[in-house]
Formats: structure tokens, C-alpha cells, sequence
């Protein structure tokens, strides 16, 4: 067997960063090692993954396994991170673990995991869909080869990003978090044309195509998010009414306090 990558944890998140990796033939099932819980969700990996990975729970003897893999991504949640003991390989370098944990300091993680090289990596829910948003924080111990193998996983399914630690939990509340603002405005201006006559189905489905189309012409076309607000809003008329009531309401006050909330919660974290 050529490699060998461990997953502690194998929810939501490392299962849209792993499915896109067998999808794309980077890595075969039987080099993928993960370890679970419990016996309830080692059954429903079982049952239902569609790759035939190797997988182990918390009760069971081989789950040294994983362990025993010189790369491994920590994929479980901050508070779960107590229960995890680490065990010792005994390999001739360290072996590396990649947290993808909201907020846990590359520092907090080397003290639980003394017998690792830790780095710190944030991702988002769109990486399930290869549109992923990743931020990777390497500790001074990693070499060029381990940081382009690292780089060549995430990459697969998300733009990725090298930041020095400081910068990763702005990163984290702007691209993790802000994906669940998102939803919230799409379904509060989906409640908008609800109150105008139109079913919530189709208000939704106009709104997230408006965001679509607005996004792309704000990527693609070379204007500004003001020069697109001005094309947009005549003298007295619709577009500055309703922008009236949003500054009224503290919307862009709002909006901005909300990011400063995540980022400080997952500096909470550490
Ligand atoms: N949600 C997001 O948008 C997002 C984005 C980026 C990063 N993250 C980060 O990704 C991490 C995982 O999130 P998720 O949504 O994928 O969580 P999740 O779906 O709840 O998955 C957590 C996994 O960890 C396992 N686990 C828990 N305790 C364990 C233990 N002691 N030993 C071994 N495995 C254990 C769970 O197994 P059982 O099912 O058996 O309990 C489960 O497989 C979080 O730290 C989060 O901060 C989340």
C-alpha cells in the first residue's frame, strides 16, 4: 500500500473533504483510515459511504490504525476535543495532524498532541460541492514536500489560502460562518416576496438566482460593489427606498459586528 490517511472524525465536514478525493481517483479507499465514535455512526459509514473505506469506533482494538497513519486530519467538534488520547507511532519523523477545528490554537494542539506536527486549517461547507473556501496555518516543523501533499487535498475541492495563524479566525467568521448569514438573507428576502403575494418557493428560487446573477457580474465584470449600487438606484425611486430602511435598521452595522462575534467566539476556542 502506497499511503496511509487517518481521519479522526468522519462527519460532515471530512466527508466533503474526503469524497471528492476517491471521487478524483487521488486516493483509493483502502488508503483511508477513520475512526468514529460510536458503533451507531461505524454502522451507517458502513452501510451507507459510497466507498469501501477502512473504518473503525472508539470501542474497538484497531483503532491504532488510524493512529498509526504519519498524516491524519482531526475532524471532530472543539468540545469532543477532551476524549481524544493521543497515541504514540513510533516513526522515524513526527507524524502530522491537521486540525480543522473552529478556533484550537496550533499551540493548544501541540500540547494535547506533544507527539505531532499540528497545523490549523479552517474550511467551508461549500468545499461538499468542490466550491470550498480553506485557510491552512503551518507550524515552523513542516517541510515543502509535506506542504504541497497538504495543499493538493484541500486544493481538490477549495481555493486555499496560506495565512499566519493570527489572520485564520477572521478568515474562519468571513467564509466557515458567513455561509449561515447568507442562507438567513436568502430566506428573509424570500419572506419578503411571501409578503408581497408570491409563494415562499418561488421567492426563494428568484432570490438565490439574483444572488447568482449578482455575484457574477460583480466576479466577472471589472465594477465595484458601489458602481453596481449606483447602476441600480435611480433618483426617488424603488432600490433607495429600500436601502433607506436597511441603513435605518443598522443593516451594514449589523453585518459587520456579526463577523467580529465569530472570529472573537473562535479566538474563544483556543
Ligand atoms: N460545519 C461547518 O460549516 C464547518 C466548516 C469548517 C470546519 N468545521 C469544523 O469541522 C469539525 C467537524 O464538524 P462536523 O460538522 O463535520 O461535525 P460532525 O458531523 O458532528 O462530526 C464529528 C465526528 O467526530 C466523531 N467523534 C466525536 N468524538 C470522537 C472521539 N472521541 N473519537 C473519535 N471520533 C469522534 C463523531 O463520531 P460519532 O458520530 O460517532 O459521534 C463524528 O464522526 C468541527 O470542529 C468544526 O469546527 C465545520
Amino acid at each position: 500500500m502506497s499511503f496511509k490517511l487517518g481521519i479522526i472524525g468522519f462527519g460532515n465536514i471530512a466527508k466533503a473533504i474526503i469524497t471528492p478525493l476517491l471521487d478524483n481517483k487521488l486516493l483509493k479507499p483502502e488508503e483511508i483510515f477513520c475512526l468514529v465514535n460510536s458503533k451507531k455512526s461505524f454502522e451507517n459509514v458502513k452501510a451507507n459511504y459510497k466507498y469501501k473505506i477502512r473504518i473503525t469506533h472508539s470501542d474497538l482494538s484497531d483503532k491504532d490504525l488510524v493512529w498509526d497513519c504519519p498524516i491524519k486530519i482531526l475532524a471532530i467538534k472543539p468540545q469532543q476535543l477532551e476524549n481524544i488520547k493521543e497515541k504514540y507511532s513510533n516513526h522515524l519523523e513526527k507524524d502530522i495532524l491537521i486540525s480543522i477545528l473552529a478556533g484550537v490554537s496550533i499551540d493548544r494542539l501541540t500540547k494535547i498532541f506533544p507527539n505531532h506536527r499540528c497545523i490549523r486549517v479552517v474550511t467551508n461547507i461549500p468545499i461538499t460541492i468542490s466550491k470550498g473556501l480553506t485557510g491552512i496555518s503551518w507550524s515552523n516543523d513542516i517541510d515543502q514536500k509535506n506542504k504541497i501533499f497538504i495543499k493538493n487535498i484541500f486544493e481538490n475541492s477549495s481555493k486555499v489560502f496560506e495565512f499566519s495563524e493570527e489572520y485564520l479566525d477572521i478568515f474562519l467568521a468571513l467564509t466557515s460562518s458567513a455561509p449561515a448569514i447568507i442562507a438567513l438573507i436568502i430566506e428573509a428576502l424570500g419572506d419578503g416576496g411571501l409578503s408581497g403575494g408570491l409563494s415562499k418557493k418561488l421567492s426563494e428560487e428568484l432570490v438565490i438566482e439574483m444572488i447568482l446573477g449578482t455575484v457574477l457580474m460583480l466576479k466577472d465584470s471589472n465594477i465595484s460593489t458601489m458602481d453596481l449600487k449606483n447602476m441600480v438606484t435611480s433618483p426617488g425611486g424603488t432600490t433607495i427606498s429600500a436601502l433607506r430602511i436597511l441603513e435605518k435598521k443598522g443593516l451594514r452595522s449589523a453585518l459587520i459586528e456579526s463577523i467580529i462575534q465569530a472570529m472573537n467566539k473562535s479566538k474563544e476556542f483556543r
